[in-house]
């Protein structure tokens, strides 16, 4: 495993698993099946709606908490509840969050920030961090916010390997966290030729090349897989290594776009979209 160390010395590890649009079930066991397989960092969120299940999970692969890394999102209509944090705990199941996002950037993200805050005061989350924030409210948060924000995540893969962002990133020594890192699963980017070439150079699948590349393009990968041989490979991506040239050959695959776009409209809808239970 290699490790991201955030700026409160805490050792983040680069790989784990996302849980988005998995059901409770499914989620339960994807959980539970990565821990056992050797993931220590878990990515779910308020949205997903499987955050008990998450922690269900959790307790079923007898994982110590503190083994594992794990992160989760407050959703905007919850920004300004005062017991946001607890309750996504106690869903959790758990007395801390390693790292807290913010999901989306509407309007009452300042809040949403603060009540952070207050719980990194109170022991409750490690870490603070920005999802789906464009780099404007990025540079707002780090000059104003009195705990800096440590990570971003953001959709990224070889279509969109956040060139820009990742500029700014590097200046401020924030991490990157890359959601849809095999493409939400789009076979024309995991069977591209490029990818293919390299899975039988190194003897792996087309899908650990990615996100090898992803590793070594300095992203934390938190690959969605329902399947546990699918989790065991997202995992065993450590014992070996891209080249400059085989590197140089994915940024060829950059075509700049995404898969998701989100307008201000569909941003200022979240802050409306009431969840379903969480169960
Ligand atoms: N912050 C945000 O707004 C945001 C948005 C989207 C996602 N996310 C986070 O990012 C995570 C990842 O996104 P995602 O799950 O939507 O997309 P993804 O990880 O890019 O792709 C998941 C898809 O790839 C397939 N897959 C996984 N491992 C594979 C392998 N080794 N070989 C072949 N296929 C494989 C999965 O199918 P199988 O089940 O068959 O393996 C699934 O269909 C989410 O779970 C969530 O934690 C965050």
């Amino acid at each position: 495993m290699e490790y991201f160390t955030l700026n409160n010395g805490i050792k983040m590890p680069m790989a784990g698993i996302g849980v988005f649009m998995l059901t409770p079930e499914e989620a339960e066991r994807a959980v539970e099946s990565a821990l056992r397989s050797g993931v220590r960092l878990i990515d779910t969120a308020n949205g997903y709606m499987n955050e008990s299940a998450t922690g269900r999970g959790i307790k079923k692969s007898g994982v110590a908490r503190e083994e594992i890394f794990l992160v989760t999102k407050l959703w905007p209509t919850v920004y300004e509840k005062e017991t946001a944090v607890d309750e996504t705990l106690a869903r959790l199941g758990t007395d801390y969050i390693d790292l807290l996002f913010l999901h989306q950037p509407t309007d009452n993200w300042r809040e949403g920030y603060r009540n952070i805050e207050k719980a990194v005061k109170e022991g409750k989350v490690k870490a603070i961090g920005l999802s789906n924030f464009p780099e404007g409210l990025l540079k707002e948060a780090i000059e104003t916010m009195e705990i800096k924000p440590q990570v971003v995540q953001v959709e990224a893969h070889p279509y969109f390997p956040q060139t820009e962002l990742k500029k700014m990133l590097a200046e401020t020594g924030m991490g990157l966290m890359a959601w849809f890192p095999l493409g939400h699963g789009d076979k024309n980017l995991v069977n591209e030729l490029v990818f293919t070439e390299l899975a039988a150079k190194y003897g792996k699948t087309n899908a650990q090349i990615i996100l090898r590349w992803h590793i070594q393009s300095g992203h934390v990968v938190i690959p969605g897989s329902k399947n546990p041989d699918h989790i065991r490979d997202n995992y065993n991506i450590f014992d070996f290594e891209l080249t400059k040239e085989d590197m140089e050959a994915i940024a060829g695959i950059n075509k700049g776009v995404r898969y998701y776009t989100a307008t201000p409209e569909m941003i200022a809808s979240y802050g409306t979209m009431e969840l379903k239970e969480d169960i």
